[in-house]
């Protein structure tokens, strides 16, 4: 049997098929086509540990454009790629994100229209915005307050519209704030780590009062290859959160005693798109996945360092 991964050199990407190699049987098909919203160049590092592996083979697609006929022999399609970063959606930028979230789906849609395979689509907690509660469900009404959050909301629905449509068999995952080793570098633990070991000051977007739930990265893969994997589960949305909400003033505490040193900060004002709080409830993924999240937020922060 072969999956193909979408956004494979990306950071939950190259994690996931790592896993798929290591613990089943299945032949993975990464596909990726480096866009540059952060270096490419470490995108390509992140396949080291992919290629030379003869049950993995890459392919360079960009799926907003090309035909992506190899998803049709595929038994699951994890589709990763897009255009992530919720603060950088604003603005003429927000072209890339209807290109490489929505056209890029509706198109892989089309070409697993009428095919046995599953999808699973990377959608995230963005979607709710601020939301009406916390933890915050999967069937709460979606407010998004980024653009990008917008983008990701359109591209669950149009899963959601192939599986009522043409009976495609779909699993989205809401990924809450994703962190562990090869971590995008625009995200908070990354800069972090990288402006205090470079002696700079660490930039604080508000008050440090604002929570997520942070997610250790093998947890996520863990809830993805479940939702890929369990029988029956219909066209669902998963929540998959770390399991313990932190503020950004938590993190920078425990951060600080992980290195050993105290932490320049210096305060900037609240970023746009930016919500206050994340927080997942998991009694879905819980029940229907049997998954839960194992890694304590200093313990994944440590890893990650
Ligand atoms: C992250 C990802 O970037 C999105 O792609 C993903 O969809 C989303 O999680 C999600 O899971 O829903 P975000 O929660 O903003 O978005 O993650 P971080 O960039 O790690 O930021 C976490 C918090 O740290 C935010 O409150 C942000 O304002 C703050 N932050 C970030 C800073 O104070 N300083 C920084 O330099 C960066």
């Amino acid at each position: 049997m072969t999956v193909v991964i979408t956004g494979v050199a990306g950071f939950i990407g190259s994690h996931l098929a790592r896993r798929l190699l290591d613990t089943t049987a299945e032949d993975v098909i990464g596909v990726d086509c480096f866009t540059d919203y952060y270096d490419p160049a470490l995108k390509r590092s992140n396949l080291g540990g992919l290629v030379g592996d003869p049950r993995f083979r890459f392919e360079s697609l960009d799926l907003a454009r090309d035909g992506a006929d190899l998803v049709a022999g595929a038994s699951c399609v994890y589709h990763l790629a897009g255009q992530p970063g919720v603060r950088m959606s604003w603005g003429a930028g927000f072209a890339d994100y209807v290109r490489n979230n929505i056209v890029a789906t509706q198109r892989l849609l089309e070409a697993m229209r009428g095919a046995p395979g599953r999808i699973v689509f990377a959608s995230s907690s963005s979607v709710y915005g601020d939301a009406d509660r916390y933890p915050t469900p999967e069937d709460s009404i979606p407010r998004p307050s980024s653009p990008y959050g917008v983008t990701k909301l359109c591209s669950e629905q149009l899963v959601m519209a192939y599986a009522r449509s043409f009976g495609l068999d779909a699993r989205c995952v809401r990924y809450f704030t994703v962190y562990g080793p090869r971590q995008r570098p625009d995200m908070a633990f990354s800069r972090f780590i990288a402006a205090a070991r470079r002696g700079e000051p660490i930039e604080l977007y508000g008050d440090g009062e604002q929570s997520r739930d942070f997610t250790y990265v093998s947890d996520a893969v863990d809830a993805t290859i479940r939702a890929g994997t369990v029988p029956d589960a219909g066209a669902r949305i998963f929540n998959v959160g770390g399991g313990s909400r932190a503020t950004v003033l938590d993190v920078l505490r425990v951060l600080g005693e992980i290195l050993g040193k105290p932490l320049d900060v210096r305060r900037l004002p609240l970023q746009a798109g930016d919500v206050r709080d994340t927080g997942a409830d998991l009694s879905r993924a819980r029940e229907i996945l049997g998954w839960r999240p194992r890694v304590a937020l200093a313990d994944g922060l440590r890893a990650q360092v």
